[in-house]
This record gives structure tokens, sequence and C-alpha cells, in this order.
């Protein structure tokens, strides 16, 4: 009952959303985007901005070059969000030009809408003098307090999906594609980075100012920016990692090995055309695992495990360098071509690196995952369709494992239904080729794929639609190679069945034998069968060392197995973690677990509202609808 009434409020709200932006004409090409780059498009983007640490402000100016694509339109549309516009001039005559702001729209912002000459010219370039918001949901300026340094702030970006607007004003639609330069002043101290190629400093008496060019054609969800005090050590020949020099070589270690992953990529895939491919190490806030900036990926330091173990992270980030980067989703309604892709590339590149065997077991775990999200989000909900309709409904909130997981899914099913990868590797080499610096649908991808094996006689088997349109599971679950999750069943079902009592049926000989991710998926299917008894787990504790583990993704599984005991000993622990590590796959899971215990859900809710000003939008957003609270 209180679902539906949940359901109806939520079909309310979806619909005058969808009033007010029908209202405020919402893209027909992006649900997500007020552009109209069908019209007049974007061609070119020079950004001139300030960082201000004091005012948590970036002021300056963006230009751009807009293309007339229809002549008779003389007007360009853009997205802003919470942006402060003082001026808007042609460029090269410095001459005021005409624009009017459209009414705000909750997570969608401001449709910026700039008048061109009615004249023969197709190209003119435009200068936006502006401000951002304090609160630009962007960008996130940390204190000095939440740096591995403590003396200075920080700045970092994560723009995608629709946080470009809150920083430039820009056809923030991944359909849209422009090189871009940028000229950047920031205190003597700051080390500033995006995702381009370093073009030199230069020190002024105020601070110092940093130029960047990025050739490359990209969708704005790829501009990135971030400001520390930071060291850099080389990796490889095209490689540097950059991070506080608290950590630099605790990371400089584990990601030792990225020049060969970076070359496994590039024999999967076809030539690295982004020149260098540089690692920023965050502050623990940072939302996501990685963030697949060009020339500058963006991780977190949960991956910092001691032994390398959690740099497929790495491989899966190099991966975006073809599929997403070079080949892009047109909109985030076709995400999956983006990053089911990337997990598809990413756990070749692990069978290439280490064997064929652990890159089976690495997709068959992840099988768990995309079950609990579909379980999560319903079975029946259109969000778990590969391709889903986003009209109404916020990426961030679209956001989920389903596009990753179900994504890779479909394509291991397609390469097995053509003849294995023998067959599937040319067609992907070919596929990046074909569309690079280009942005694409589902049905471009499905109708090259048909056209290039149009030949091969079990195209016919494939029921594209059941695979894209159909909400749930897959339709078809791939023949993993499960010789290393048999040994772990094994293991899991000794544990359950042992009373506590007796000695325990794994011993620390037996543990050394296992991997990393076979630690991991004993946890993962632990935390999934009824609750264990504090005392095994006070066993299990001693025998895997867990309350002094290092490995992220251990302590997160460990954690959640903990909870589902109710072991109340251990609730300040996981609230000490959360309030540390954005990290979303981690901090959502467990932010639900502490809200569906009775004893620990005020907690939670409290815990939440005190940190939320801490946190990344994105993070404290989907978390306040995790834990039902309206705002
Ligand atoms: C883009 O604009 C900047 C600044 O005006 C300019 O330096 C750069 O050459 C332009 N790039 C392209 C590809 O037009
Ligand atoms: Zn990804």
């Amino acid at each position: 009952m209180i679902n539906i009434i949940a359901h109806i409020y939520q079909v309310i709200l979806a619909f005058s959303l969808y009033i007010t932006m029908a209202a405020a004409r919402l893209s027909p090409l992006d649900p997500s985007s007020f552009s109209r780059p069908e019209y007049v498009k974007v061609v070119n983007i020079s950004l001139n901005l300030n960082v201000n640490f004091d005012k948590k402000i970036l002021s300056g100016t963006t230009e751009l070059t807009v293309e007339k694509i229809d002549k008779t339109v003389n007007e360009v549309i853009l997205d802003t969000m919470k942006l402060n516009i003082c001026r808007i001039y042609d460029a090269e005559s410095k001459e005021n030009v005409e624009f009017s702001l459209g009414d705000h729209v909750p997570d969608y912002g401001t449709k910026l809408t700039i008048k061109l000459p009615n004249d023969e010219k197709l190209r003119y370039k435009i200068a936006i003098d502006y401000q951002t918001s304090p609160d630009a949901t962007g960008l996130q300026w940390l204190s000095p307090k939440a740096t591995a340094g403590q003396k200075y702030p920080y700045l970092f970006s994560q723009f995608q999906p629709t946080h470009a607007r809150s920083v430039l004003p820009c056809q923030d639609s991944p359909g849209v594609k422009a090189p871009y330069t940028a000229t950047i002043s920031a205190p003597h101290e700051f080390t500033v980075l995006m995702s381009a190629i370093r073009d030199g400093t230069k020190e002024l008496s105020v601070g110092k100012l940093s130029h960047f060019i990025q050739k490359i054609p990209m969708p704005s969800y790829l501009i990135a920016l971030a400001v520390g005090v930071l060291e850099s050590r080389q990796l490889g020949p095209r490689s540097h990692v950059w991070a506080e020099k608290e950590i630099i070589e605790e990371c400089a270690y584990e990601f030792a090995n990225t020049e060969h992953q970076l070359k496994t990529a590039e024999d999967l895939c076809g030539p690295y055309v982004w020149g260098i491919y540089d690692l920023l190490v965050l502050p623990p806030s940072f939302p996501y695992g990685g963030m697949e900036n060009p020339c500058l990926t963006f991780v977190t330091p949960t991956l910092l495990a001691g032994d390398r173990s959690l740099a497929n992270v790495i491989a899966h980030e190099i991966a975006h360098s073809w599929t997403g980067n070079l080949v892009t989703n047109r909109n985030f309604e076709h995400f999956w071509l983006n990053e089911g892709f990337t997990v598809f590339i990413e756990r070749k590149i692990k069978g290439r690196l280490e064997s064929s065997k652990s890159q089976d077991f690495d997709a068959f775990i992840h099988i768990s995952n995309l079950n609990e999200a579909v379980n999560l989000i319903g079975k029946t909900n259109p969000l778990t369709q590969l391709v889903v309709n986003l009209n109404g409904v916020h990426p961030d909130e679209a956001f989920s494992v389903v596009p990753y997981e179900k994504g890779q899914t479909f394509l291991r099913y397609l390469e097995s239904v053509i003849g294995g990868p023998e067959k599937m590797e040319p067609f992907l080499r070919s596929y990046f080729d074909k569309y690079k610096y280009q942005s694409i649908d589902t049905n471009d991808f499905k109708a090259y794929f048909e056209e290039y094996f149009h030949d091969n006689e079990n195209l016919q088997e494939i029921d594209w639609s059941a695979w894209l349109y159909n909400p749930g599971m897959p339709p078809v679950i791939p023949d993993y190679d499960t010789s290393l999750a048999v040994v772990c069943d094994n293991i899991v079902e000794k544990i359950t069945a042992w009373n506590g009592d007796e000695p325990a049926p794994i011993t620390l000989k037996d543990k050394e034998t296992l991997s990393t991710f076979q630690v991991i998926y004993i946890l993962q299917k632990l935390s999934e069968t009824t609750a264990q008894s504090i005392v095994k787990l006070k066993v299990l504790s001693n025998i895997f060392g867990f309350d002094n583990i290092k490995n992220a993704e251990i302590k997160f599984l460990w954690f959640r197995i903990c909870l589902k005991a109710h072991w109340e000993e251990k609730v300040d622990s996981v609230f000490h973690w959360i309030n540390v590590v954005g990290r979303m796959k981690f901090v959502r899971p467990l932010y639900r677990d502490l809200y569906n215990w009775e004893k620990t859900r005020e907690l939670a809710l409290d815990n939440f509202r005190a940190n939320k000003q801490n946190m990344m939008h994105v993070s404290a957003y989907t978390l306040a609808k995790d834990l039902h609270i309206d705002e």
C-alpha cells in the first residue's frame, strides 16, 4: 500500500516535472539537455577561469565557437546551472549580444538562449563572462581537513552525467563533441590538472597560469579539473601518477603496471589516440571508483590495497579511451554503450594479463551484483532495461550496475553466438574505427553489427528486443568457466554449516591459497546468506585478519556481514569509514544496511544529515533517495 502511494506520488512528480521540462523544451535528441545542436552546435570551447578557494567559485570567461547547422536559425541554446552570468558578447567585436535565461528546472538547470546575427556567416565566437555558484553540483571544494596534507584546500570536478553545466555554459549532451583549450589561474602552491595535454605554466605575481589543450573533440562531461598541492611520479613512457605527497609512493607502487595494461588495451582495441595517460588519485570523498577523464583518469584512493589487487579499475578506465571517450553514447539512455563495452574490454584485458579463468570468474561473480541491483530497483522496473527512457528521470537517479553488467553480459552473449573472440575482437576494432570521434546510439551499434556479421548463420538467433528492452535479469547467462568459484562455494557451504563450537572449517593455510577475488567472492556469498553468528565471525576475522584489512572491497563486504549479524561493536567502525570514504559503491549499500536495521536507522539518518555537506552532490543526492529523505 505504502508502495502504491509512493508510486502514485512518483508518477505525479514525474508528470509535473515532465510538464515543467516540456514547457522549458528539453531536447528531443537528449532528454537531459536543453540544447538543440541539430540547429546550432558548439564546435570549440575555450576556458579562462580563476580558482577562488575562499569564495569556492570559479570566475572568468568561457568562449564558445558555434556553428549554424540550420542557416535559418538565429539563436544558440546552452545548458547552465546556477551560473552567475555577467555579460555575453561577440568575442571578436566585443559587442554585447542579447540573451535570455529560462526558469530554473531542479536537477536540469536553466536554459540559456543567445541571439546570433542574421547574416551569411556560419561560425560565431561568443564570450560569456560569469561565475560559478559555491554549490555547483559538478565541483567539490574540500577544506584542508579533508585532504591527506591537512594544510591546503583541494578542488576537483565530476561532470558526468550532466554537471558540466554547473561550471561552464555548454551544450551539455554527450551527443555534442568539441575540442577545448583552457587557461586556469590558481595560487602558486597549487598544481592544476585537466583532462587535456598540459601546455605549460606561467608564474605571475598574483598566482600561476596553467595552460591546457585538448585537440580531440569530446563531450562536455569529459572536461575535468583538479587543483591541489600535488606531486607526481612517472609510471611509464606516457604516464604519470599524481597525488598528494603523503600517498604518492604508495600510488606509484600500486599502479606500476599501467603501461602494461595500456599496451594490452591497444592490442585489443587499436591505437591509443590521446597521447598521454596520467592518473590522479583523489582524496577519499571522490564518489566513483574511477572517472575516465581523457589524458587524466581520476581514481579513488580506495584502490590502494597495497598489493595491486584492485588495479583492474585502471584497466576499466583505460578501456574507456575507446568505449565512451572515442565512441560515445549519444545520450545517457544508451549508457550501456559506454559502460557495458568498457566492462567487456576490461575483462578481456584481465584475461590477457592473468588467465581466461580469472576473466570468467570476474564476470561470474558480478552476476550476483547485477541480481542484487535488479531486485533492489525491481524486476519489472523499466530502469533495469539495457536501453532506458530518461524522460523525466535524471541520469543520476537511473545510475546503477545494470548498464555495466547487463551490458557486458549481452556482449559476451553476442560473442558466443557469432563464434567467439576470434570473430568478436576484429569486429570491435572495426566498430571503434568506424565510429571514432562520434556519438552514437544502440541502433547504430545494432545496424553495424548486423552488417558486419550479415553472413553469419547464427545472427537470427539474437532476440535484440528482449535483450535491449525487457526489464530484469539478462535473458541468457553465458557459460562461464566457474572453476575458481567452485572452490569458494565449497568453503562457503562449510562455513554456513559450521555451528561455531567446533574448530573452524577453514585454516590460515587454506586462506593463503585463495586470491583476493576469491576472498571477495566468499564474503559476497556470506553477505547474501542468512546472518552468521558473531562467534563464528570472530573466528573468521582472526583467520582472515579482517580487523586490519586494507583492501576496501574486502572491508566493505566484511562490514555488510557484520551489520547483517547485528554485531553492535562494529557499528562505530562502519560510521567512521563511511564518513571518510565517498565512493558510492561502498557507501550506498552500507547506508541501506544501517537503515534496514532498526537499531541503527536513526543513527544513519542523523549521520547522513550531519555529513552531507562534506559529500559530493551526486552522493548526497542518491543517498537522500536511498534513505527516503524528501528534500
Ligand atoms: C578553439 O579556440 C581557441 C581559443 O580561441 C583557439 O586557440 C583554438 O585554436 C580553437 N581550436 C579549434 C580547433 O578551432
Ligand atoms: Zn566506466
